[in-house]
């Protein structure tokens, strides 16, 4: 955290105002999803809430910047394969329009990761504005979308102040597990951080709960929990354990190809709705 509140406050020389940052109308609600801790849902929120927004009918973009590239082989593009990434436009390379590629899912486009992208953290430490990057070469795509999903790694480095930097919103999934908890109280810390220093307009969206498993007590405990600790922020919407939504990604499909019926799937569709209401406040 040393580290990442020391880059976060010496490389921010005129940090922009509210209304410079505040997104405009036409533009797409840029929502990063963020927790440093691994394995806690953030791939599999990112791709199937992408899905759902785009299934009730809105343009979406999947930003991969994981070099795990989960969330491009889980919409079914081989990272091995992909022609130009996230990580070309990070480094400059590329303009981020050239690197959209279209999912096999109607209305959901991704700009793809691939490894080399582990590269990019150590190569941006230079650049001028590094945690601005990702956030500038989104601007020209902001009007294409309603809904930009940014998918981080499971750090607060460059690349996770970077996504948080050029979002709108954080929706943070919290796993019902044994120290769900443990490790939020840094992420909250570096959202204000980013807040502060380098994107003023940055809210938190809400806190989602996943991987609930309704057979056990310490599911529902934690789940109590969170919702003593965030409250509203927390979302009604609970995404349940579900042996479909693990192996969705191996298929390389989202919950709504692999089994549309299953809980998953309706679990996701009820949180796209969801974030809708929050973020039209409809
Ligand atoms: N609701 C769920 N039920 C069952 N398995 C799930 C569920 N959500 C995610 N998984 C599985 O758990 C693993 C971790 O999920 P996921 O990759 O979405 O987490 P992550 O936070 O993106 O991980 P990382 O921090 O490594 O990026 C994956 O194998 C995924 O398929
Ligand atoms: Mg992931």
């Amino acid at each position: 955290m040393a580290t990442q509140q020391r880059m976060v406050e010496t490389s921010s020389k005129s940090t922009p105002r509210a209304d410079e940052t505040a997104r405009s109308s036409s533009d797409a609600h840029v929502i990063a999803l963020a927790n440093q801790k691994g394995g806690v849902g953030k791939t599999t929120t990112a791709v199937n809430l992408g899905a759902a927004l785009a299934m009730a009918g809105h343009r979406v973009l999947l930003v991969d910047v994981d070099p795990q590239a989960n969330a491009t082989s889980h919409v079914g593009c081989d990272p091995k394969a992909v022609a130009a990434s996230i990580y070309d436009v990070l480094i400059g390379r590329r303009p981020a329009v050239e690197c959209v590629v279209k999912t096999t899912w109607s209305g959901l486009d991704l700009i793809p990761s691939t490894p080399d992208l582990a590269g990019a953290e150590v190569e941006m430490v230079s650049l001028l504005a590094r945690e601005h990057v990702l956030r500038r070469h989104l601007e020209n795509l902001r009007s294409e979308y309603e809904y930009v999903l940014l998918d981080p790694p499971p750090s607060l480095g460059l690349l996770t102040v970077n996504a948080l930097t050029a979002a709108d919103n954080v929706l943070i999934p919290v796993q019902a597990e044994y120290l769900a908890l443990e490790g939020l109280s840094r992420l909250l810390q570096t959202v204000d951080l980013v807040r502060e220093h380098l994107n003023p307009a940055l809210e938190l969206l809400g806190v989602l709960v996943t991987m609930y498993d309704v057979r056990t007590r310490l599911a529902a405990e934690v789940a109590a929990e969170v919702r003593r600790h965030f409250g509203a922020l927390v979302f009604e919407t609970i995404i349940p354990r579900s042996v479909r939504l693990g192996e969705a990604p191996s298929f390389g499909e989202t919950i709504f190809e692999y089994d549309p019926r299953s809980a998953g799937a309706q679990a996701y569709a009820r949180l796209a709705e969801e974030v809708v209401r929050r973020l039209e406040g409809g």
